[in-house]
């Protein structure tokens, strides 16, 4: 099996069926030998930075109902809001101050008259901040909306495809969604220039092996400049309220045949990741991931942003808790970056 690990991080690819061995590899030699030659791979591009990214969640309002989220639209258990543009500019400031040099922009699918607002938040902050990097987590949108992001500023967008099997896609979200359009979405992204990136729900209800390997296998042929990875969580709100959660296990080995594969890529040590388990994100990290996306949301909205059931926003976790974050990165030899931290690609 360390062979296919060799193998991996000598070609950067693998057959279907080789990557499926891997992603069932029981064997602890073999998993910490993958985690190892992935951080390698990390420290010989990264040396020992951690990229960190600000977390502003601007809004729940969501148009759609994936059966997983806990912000769809037809839970009507959760108080609904979206910030101001002054709010976010705030928690710009805040986040600026505090040493962050990007801006994420996430909130649930608003409708389109919002986007000329979007747009034009997104002109403000790139005014207020040049030295900033804007990434945007907004969903959907036409390819001219997608044009008019980038034009006011925005340097990359957030899209995760969730699973490449059409599908399993299928049993993920309702009928007026579709992979297709997922797809065409991050294809025009691409085109217009941002850095993107994709990613996957790892453990959702109905996936198997073999879907993720067509999940690595959409990403070895997309190559996204940043990766995203997180367990499924169940919402007590969702239809997926009895589904157990993904699979740590799992979700790190991923993390690390991604970093084999795109070694340059951008690979957050997701909240998702640091909610399932306490040490979450020191293990996303010893597997590879290079970024972390502490909340920079105003602490009285953020229990109302609920993906999923328990999702960490105080302590590391927060930008607030940016101190403690060092001290526990420190701990396994790693220090925060203060730069922008914009895709390079390798050799
Ligand atoms: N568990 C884990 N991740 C979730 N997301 C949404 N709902 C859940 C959940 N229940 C993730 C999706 C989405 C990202 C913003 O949050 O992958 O792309």
């Amino acid at each position: 099996m360390r062979s296919l690990v060799d193998k991996l991080h000598r070609s950067r690819t693998l057959t279907a069926e080789e990557y499926k061995q891997l992603l069932l590899c029981r064997d602890a030699g073999t998993t910490d030998y993958l985690h190892q030659q992935a951080s390698e791979v990390a420290l010989t591009h990264f040396g020992n930075k951690i990229f960190i990214r600000g977390l502003i969640e601007i809004t729940n309002h969501c148009r759609n109902n994936c059966y997983y989220c806990g912000i769809r639209k037809s839970n009507a258990g959760i108080a609904r809001y979206e910030l101001t543009r002054e709010e976010i500019l705030e928690c710009c400031d805040e986040g600026y101050q505090s040493g962050f040099r990007t801006f994420v922009l996430q909130g649930g699918e608003m409708p389109d008259v919002k986007d000329e607002w979007t747009e034009s938040v997104v002109a403000s902050i790139h005014q207020r901040f040049p030295d900033c990097a804007v990434t945007l987590s907004l969903g959907e949108k036409s390819q001219e909306v997608y044009e008019r992001f980038y034009r006011a500023g925005a340097d990359r967008y957030l899209l995760r495809h969730e699973t490449c099997n059409a599908r399993h896609y299928g049993k993920l979200h309702p009928a007026d969604m579709s992979l297709a359009h997922r797809l065409q979405c991050l294809d025009w992204l691409k085109e217009i220039g941002y850095q993107v990136g994709t990613g996957v729900m790892v453990g959702s209800p109905y996936q198997t092996v073999e879907h993720l390997v067509e999940d690595v296998l959409f990403i070895e042929c997309f190559r996204p400049e940043m990766i995203g990875l997180g367990p499924f969580i169940p919402h007590h709100d969702t239809p997926f309220a009895a589904f157990p959660s993904g699979d740590i296990g799992l979700c790190l080995k991923l993390i690390s045949i991604f970093r084999l594969l795109l070694p340059t890529s951008l690979i957050p040590a997701t909240t998702a990741l640091a909610t399932v388990t306490p040490d979450g994100r020191e293990r996303g990290i010893l597997a590879g991931a290079n970024v972390v996306m502490p909340n920079l949301s105003p602490s009285g909205r953020r229990a109302d942003y609920s993906l999923y059931d328990n999702k960490v926003s105080v302590g590391t976790e927060s930008a607030e808790g940016l101190r403690e974050l060092k001290e526990q990165l420190k701990k396994i030899g790693y220090e925060v970056s203060e730069e922008r931290g914009d895709y390079e690609s390798g050799t």
